[in-house]
């Protein structure tokens, strides 16, 4: 399938977009809630029914308030104010948008982005986006349900560089790295440190460092930032993008 081709006008309105993302991100200090609104939209893909998704669902009351999806209410708001002003961006494309730019104005790789998703009204069953209390079993179920690899799975997890988890939303608290507003290779360097009194270490972050296969990226990306910010980028493009165009 070629890449949905998408008008003049619709590219210009990208542009903008992206152009008012960045200050608003950069002012809001709100990255890590916009890369997690990008992440859990399109991370509900099943590749068997191709149903979820980067398809702006996310958006719809009843996927928001699924138990995962705890405090995006916030980062979906942020994107409204862009939406009114350019209403021919659709959800899906905006919020694919907005993680990108999340990751680029943080100090990230930079991640090409391809417009032309469609929204879709179908919300998915409850349960698809990872539980961060199991291991590596469960998130090669939830990731090769997606279609994506072992690869995938450490490169992405490589996001909770970024930002914290909140009590009140995840019954988790505190933060992965000293500085979650910088996009960097230190999620992995404290990975492998082991716990660290003041920092946060999931179920799902720890198992990666155990597991036979896992193991290697991790110590990797943890020595060579160059090659994390390549492998980040190809695998978050390829969520971006899922059920989107074939590869
Ligand atoms: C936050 C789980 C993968 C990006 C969180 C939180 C949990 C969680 C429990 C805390 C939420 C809160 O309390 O506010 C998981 C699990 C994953 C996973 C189990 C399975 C591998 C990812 C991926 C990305 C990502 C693939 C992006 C590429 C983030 C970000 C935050 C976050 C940026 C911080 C949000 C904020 O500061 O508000 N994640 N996550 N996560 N996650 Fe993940």
């Amino acid at each position: 399938m070629p890449a949905p081709v998408v008008d003049q006008a619709y590219l210009k309105s990208v542009e903008k977009a992206r152009r008012d993302l960045r200050a608003f991100i950069a002012q809001k200090h709100c990255a890590p809630i916009m890369l997690r609104l990008a992440w859990h939209d399109a991370g509900t893909y099943d590749a068997k029914t191709k149903t979820g998704g980067p398809n702006g669902s996310i958006r719809i009351e009843k996927e928001y308030n699924h138990s995962a999806n705890a405090g995006l209410k916030i980062a979906i708001e942020f994107c409204e104010g862009i939406k009114s002003k350019y209403p021919n961006l659709t959800y899906a494309d905006l919020y694919q948008l907005a993680g990108v730019v999340a990751v680029e104005v943080t100090g990230g790789p930079t991640i090409e982005f391809v417009p032309g998703r469609k929204d879709s009204s179908a919300v998915p069953a409850e349960g698809r986006l990872p539980d961060a209390h199991k291991g590596a079993a469960h998130l090669r179920d939830i990731f090769y349900r997606m279609g994506l690899s072992d690869k995938d799975i450490v490169a992405l997890s490589g996001g909770h560089t970024l930002g914290r988890a909140h009590r009140d939303r995840s019954d988790f608290d505190g933060s992965w790295t000293h500085e979650p507003l910088k996009f960097d290779n230190t999620y992995y360097i404290e990975l492998l440190k082991g716990e660290t009194e003041g920092l946060l270490q999931l179920p799902t972050d720890k198992c990666l460092v155990e597991d036979p296969a896992f193991g290697p990226f991790v110590e990797q990306y943890a020595k060579d930032e160059e090659l994390f910010f390549k492998d980040y980028a190809d695998s978050h493009k390829k969520l971006s993008e899922l059920g989107f165009r074939s590869p």
